[in-house]
């Protein structure tokens, strides 16, 4: 059973989150990262048996992280995840941030490597730190050259700094590889800053590629990994994540205030262990969904819009789009990075002319202006519908 496909559009409709309501109902809504999927069986028996039993008060105890750590020893041969070298924290952006002000003051760097998920720079913004980027490169891979670059104007004696890495990386969908994580490592070392790896894509790494946790890698030790069952198994709504400390990191983990921990939901928690416990057959037909959607995009692009340039990628279930050729008619940028909603250029375009909701590539940074990025994490039907409406929007203008 493919979970991509036991929703109609009009079932669609009556969901209530941001991804449905924010724009009218003739709107196909492609952009933020919530999957059109029904939830994996066992977790909403899970759900169902906690609030049978009124078990709906303070979440407590290691349950999630022990559901994590098997799950990671099992698909990532991650063999010592340690549990107390875990935190429960609110969601994997909240965990970032209290990650950060462990490891920096205000007023602080943490670089971002461009265009990366405009949260990095909202939340990191907000916190009262500045973002510096180290652009990828034209492959849209890390580029080692950029980061020396970043790190050494941030980094060195006395000074604080953290590099906030995306593994696997939103918006391009590369997962990195373990030659070049081992690099981040021994740069950030050479410059005495700190690493956190976002890593809540990383359970959904499809066909051709293999996921590498940051922490299991040379040079590592002293690193955070965040990591949740939320993107993977769709459960933004049920707020709980996971911090991990690096074995060189325990000390800085200790500081972390007690309070954070009343911030992750009892039901989100339950949720997110009976995925990572139980939710593995259902992850496989959804990578198995993901995947034909992946090549089921380049077919239709191919055939509607061949002028866009479109790299498939290597996990998430989103795909970047380089619509530089579409040309003036996609209208100048002008955007701050970070604003999730903010629509310019060709993401504009395609909403008022197509009537299809797609991420604008100006709120991902440096590198993202011209491009857009769509989530494929929906029906084929609608995939398809999509696509044909952006082709037609493209071709009669
Ligand atoms: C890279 C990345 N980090 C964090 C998040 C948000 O996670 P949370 O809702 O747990 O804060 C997302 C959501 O799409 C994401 O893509």
């Amino acid at each position: 059973m493919n979970p991509l496909t036991q929703f109609t559009l009009a079932e669609l409709r009556q969901r209530t989150s941001v991804k449905w309501r924010m724009y009218a109902d003739d709107v196909l809504p492609l952009w933020v990262a919530e999957m059109d999927v029904p939830l994996a069986t066992p977790v909403a028996e899970a759900l169902h048996a906690a609030v049978d039993r009124g078990d709906t008060g303070y979440q407590y105890g290691t349950a999630y992280a022990e559901a994590l750590a098997d799950f990671a020893a099992r698909r990532w041969a991650w063999p010592d995840l340690r549990v107390d070298r875990t935190a429960v924290v609110p969601d994997v952006m909240l965990g970032i941030v209290e990650v950060i002000r462990l490891l920096t003051g205000p007023g602080d760097a943490v670089v971002v490597c461009s265009p990366v998920y405009p949260p990095f720079y909202a939340f990191v913004g907000h916190d009262g730190r500045r973002v510096v980027e180290a652009p990828l490169g034209p492959d849209l891979r890390m580029d080692p050259a950029a980061l020396d670059e970043a790190f050494r104007r941030v980094g060195g004696a006395g000074r604080r700094a953290v590099f906030l890495l995306c593994n696997p990386h939103n918006p391009t969908g590369v997962v990195h590889r373990r030659d070049e994580l081992e690099a981040v490592a021994e740069l950030a070392r050479r410059h005495r800053v700190r690493v956190v790896s976002d890593e809540i894509h990383a359970p959904l790494v499809l066909p051709g590629a293999h996921f590498t946790p940051y922490l299991t890698v040379a040079g590592a030790e002293d690193g955070f990994a965040v990591l949740s069952a939320s993107k993977a198994w769709h459960l933004a709504g049920l707020k709980s994540a996971l911090v991990v400390a690096g074995p060189q990191a325990v000390a800085d983990l200790s500081r972390l205030p007690e309070e954070v921990g009343h911030g992750p939901s009892h039901l989100g928690v339950i949720a997110h262990t009976a995925a990572f416990r139980d939710g593995g057959p259902w992850l496989d037909q959804l990578l198995d969904g993901l995947h034909a959607n992946r090549e089921l995009l380049a077919g239709l692009l191919a055939q509607h819009l061949p002028s866009i340039g479109y790299r498939p990628p290597e996990g998430t279930y989103l795909a970047w789009l380089d619509c530089a050729t579409l040309g003036p008619a996609t209208g100048p940028t002008t955007g701050e990075p970070g604003v999730v909603t903010d629509l310019a250029g060709p993401a504009r375009m395609f909403l008022d002319r197509a009537r299809v909701a797609l991420s604008s590539g100006h709120v991902f940074g440096t590198g993202g202006v011209g491009f857009v990025r769509v989530n494929f994490a929906t029906s084929p039907a609608i995939l398809t519908e999509a696509v044909s409406r952006m082709g037609r929007a493209v071709n009669e203008s």
